[in-house]
């Protein structure tokens, strides 16, 4: 089947039916707008299988999401959507280039959850906008923004408390949105290890692409274990 996109991470295929894609999970890792290059094996099948599991609790809990089914162990089946060009970034605490940012240093508990947004451009390495830029370059409507953040902080209560039962922090992570033929704005791409910070209760080990950005070691590990954890269920 002739491809439509292949970025970073993932493949896009046409899907069997109208108005759906395949997306197939690679083992490919970038870092650094791409800078740093390798592969963690075993990824695809991982952050397939965490987004499939993930995608499902979100739906059940309040969020709409892309998500139709698993089609095998790294391939979903999605509905196309247009994509809003932004990254919704949520934070519970510093970390990455928001401690850098803000000359913080990682770990700091946030007063409050935060939901920023950065372009989707990878030429410009993925600038922070404000959501005023955003709104006055016509990227989305006023109304689209306010639901995008409400749900992104929906997205942020669930998941929390999802990890939290397994043992697992979220420190912060990153979401993308599009657009149904209808307008509706639903949750698309991944929510994966590549795609959030997860640290250890207690201990505070990273279990997530930082050991691959920082070359911590036991990246396959970490992931796996994170799957371990997400289809195992709580306790
Ligand atoms: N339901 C969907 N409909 C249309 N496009 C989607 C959907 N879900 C995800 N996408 C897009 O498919 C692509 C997935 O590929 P991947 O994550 O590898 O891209 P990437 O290298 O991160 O690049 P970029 O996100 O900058 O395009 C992304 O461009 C993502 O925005
Ligand atoms: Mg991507």
């Amino acid at each position: 089947m002739e491809k439509l996109y292949e970025g970073k991470a993932k493949i896009v295929y046409p899907g069997p039916e109208a108005g759906t894609y395949r997306v197939y999970y690679k083992d490919d890792a970038t870092a650094f707008n791409a800078q740093k290059r390798g592969t963690i094996a075993g990824k695809g099948v991982v952050n397939n299988r965490i987004s499939a599991q993930l995608f499902r609790y979100l739906e059940a809990h309040g969020v709409p999401t892309h998500f139709l089914r698993e089609l095998s162990e790294r391939e979903m089946l999605v509905r196309q959507v247009e994509i809003v060009p932004l990254e919704v970034i949520v934070r519970n605490r510093t970390a990455g280039t928001f401690a850098k940012r803000y000359g913080v240093e990682e770990g700091r508990p946030l007063a409050r959850a935060l939901v920023e947004f950065s372009l989707k451009n990878d030429a410009l390495g993925d600038p922070l906008i404000y959501d005023e830029a955003a709104l006055a370059l016509g990227l989305l409507s006023e109304g689209e923004l306010a639901r995008i953040r409400e749900l992104a902080l929906r997205v942020n209560e669930a998941l929390k408390a999802f990890f939290l039962e397994r043992g697992l922090e979220l420190i912060d992570f990153k979401l993308e949105f599009g657009r149904l033929p209808d307008g509706t704005i639903v949750l698309a791409d991944e929510i994966s290890p590549d795609t959030m910070r997860l640290w250890e209760v207690g201990t505070g080990e990273k279990m997530d692409k930082d050991r691959f950005r920082r070359d911590l070691g036991g990246v396959e590990e970490a992931y796996q274990e994170v799957l371990r954890r997400v289809v195992g269920g709580a306790g």
